[in-house]
């Protein structure tokens, strides 16, 4: 069952306005595989989501780098994931690592806020039913000391975790789920390690933060080819 190459670009806490309308007008000129081959999504800052969503081109994504619990309410300085979706935006990053040491958010945090993910995975058949409802159905997989480090993972390495990954999926979901689930390497991915890291059979494509500001970012695209 093919599992559609991924590269997701996460921005973090950075850029000005300017900058990001330059990042956006390089990744509008570049010339990258099609839609059939990778699937782009990246992933600005909150107060820039409105401008790249309606500035950028339409065959790439654009998510969220946190959410509230699905249901808006009296959470003050939250965004709920029905307003992303409401906004068009049907991808949202959960539990980023930074997130978990930065500002404590714990396994049980991590699991409210995706539960409604989680319970799609049990039956698969609602997948395309998660897709609209704006929960991201790619695993990133990112070794702590490899984020932001320019040390990365080995191609061994991602992909041997990578296949035990996949084989917790296959234990606790279901074949289809374990199958059909994209795992996504992170940490210090680059224009030059992107090639040899993608050609693993489990790795599904990269979860990109440093590099995605960059002109590399296209080659890394490129390495779905
Ligand atoms: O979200 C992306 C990961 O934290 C990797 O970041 O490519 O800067 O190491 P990095």
């Amino acid at each position: 069952m093919g599992r559609k190459f991924f590269v997701g670009g996460n921005w973090k806490c950075t850029g000005t306005t300017e900058e990001v309308k330059k990042i956006v007008s390089n990744l509008n000129d570049a010339q990258v595989p099609s839609f059939d081959v990778v699937e782009v999504v990246v992933s600005p800052p909150y107060v820039f989501l409105p401008l790249v969503k309606n500035s950028l081109r339409p065959d790439f994504h654009v998510a969220a780098q946190n959410c509230w619990v699905k249901k808006g309410g009296a959470f003050t300085g939250e965004v709920s994931a029905e307003m992303l979706v409401n906004l068009g935006i049907p991808w949202v990053i959960l539990g980023h690592s930074e997130r978990r040491s930065l500002l404590n958010e714990s396994n049980e945090f991590v699991g409210d806020k995706d539960l409604p993910w989680r319970s799609l995975l049990h039956k698969p058949k609602q997948l395309q039913r998660g897709y609209q409802t704006g929960l991201m159905l790619s695993w990133p997989m990112s070794p702590v000391w490899a984020i932001g480090t320019g040390k990365v993972a080995s191609p061994a390495q991602a992909q041997e975790v990578h296949s035990e990954l996949r084989k917790w999926l296959h234990a606790n979901t279901s074949p289809e789920v374990a199958a059909t689930t994209r795992i996504i390497y992170g940490g210090s991915v680059n224009g030059a390690n992107c090639k040899e890291l993608g050609a693993k059979p489990d790795v599904d494509g990269f979860l990109v933060g440093g590099a995605s500001l960059k002109p590399e970012f296209i080659d890394i695209i490129k390495a779905a080819e």
